[in-house]
């Protein structure tokens, strides 16, 4: 596990997306894991900054969201298909029938989640999984409790993240489950990169870092895996040494 520091948010989110980047040129077919909120938005910006300067290209790329809420279509702009077309896909030049969410919609949620697991193998795995964290040290929607042997499937929101994502929707509460990677697919991935940014997020990155590997922390789950890096800034990662 590496642990890289960064004084502001917007040095430890270009930091991501120059990794990206990086690994992209080293291999064009590179399958990214991807995941959406407020963390992602200055990594999206600044692929998307790249690419518009011709240093990098998606085109042999393909990627797997983390997770989609459950109801929202895709015509929805608060769905995550509609938040990664309007902040990536639909600004850079990756073949869209190769950007895979999960289906909020789907009429049979645990077929498709099989499907879905079928498809990232089909792939040949995820190379590159970007995650952020919740505040209750969810990953993905693995909220507290999760099993870390989970696939993708539906599950039930906490309290705290539909009361942090309400932002989303104008202070109404979100839909209140999603289909999600379960921890399981996201250990898996080859390398795993998790940025967490801000004081709100700095006893997520602590439990995360230090405390007892369980499910009450689903993020522990990370310090099982052979390649993670972490992230942070200055305020994130205020309780945690390099
Ligand atoms: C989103 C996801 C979530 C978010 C987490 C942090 O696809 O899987 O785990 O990464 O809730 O969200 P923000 O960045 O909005 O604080």
């Amino acid at each position: 596990m590496r642990i890289n520091h960064f004084p502001t948010t917007v040095a430890a989110a270009h930091a991501v997306a120059d990794r990206i980047a990086e690994r992209l040129k080293a291999k064009p077919n590179l399958v990214l894991g991807l995941a959406t909120g407020v963390t992602m938005e200055p990594v999206y910006e600044r692929l998307v900054a790249r690419h518009r300067a011709g240093e990098i290209s998606f085109a042999g790329a393909s990627s797997f969201n983390l997770d989609e809420y459950v109801g929202l279509p895709p015509s929805d702009p608060r769905s995550y298909r509609a938040t990664m077309d309007s902040q990536l896909f639909d600004l850079v030049d990756i073949d869209k029938t190769r950007t895979f969410v999960p289906d909020g919609l789907a009429a049979d949620p645990d077929a498709f989640a099989r499907r879905y697991e079928a498809m990232i193998r089909e792939a040949g795995g995820i190379d590159l999984q970007l995650l952020g964290i919740g505040r209750n040290g969810h990953i993905g929607f693995n909220e507290p409790g999760a099993d870390f042997a989970a696939r993708t499937r539906v599950v039930d929101l906490d309290a705290s993240t539909l009361e942090a994502n309400s932002a989303f929707f104008g202070g109404a509460t979100p839909p209140t489950q999603a289909m999600t990677m379960g921890i399981g697919t996201i250990l898996d991935s080859r390398e795993i990169i998790v940025l967490a940014t801000g004081a709100v997020k700095r006893d997520a990155v602590r439990a995360a870092l230090t405390g007892p590997v369980s499910p009450d922390c689903p993020a522990t789950a990370l310090r099982n895996h052979p390649n993670v890096g972490w992230w942070l800034d200055a305020e994130s990662g205020a309780d945690v040494a390099a």
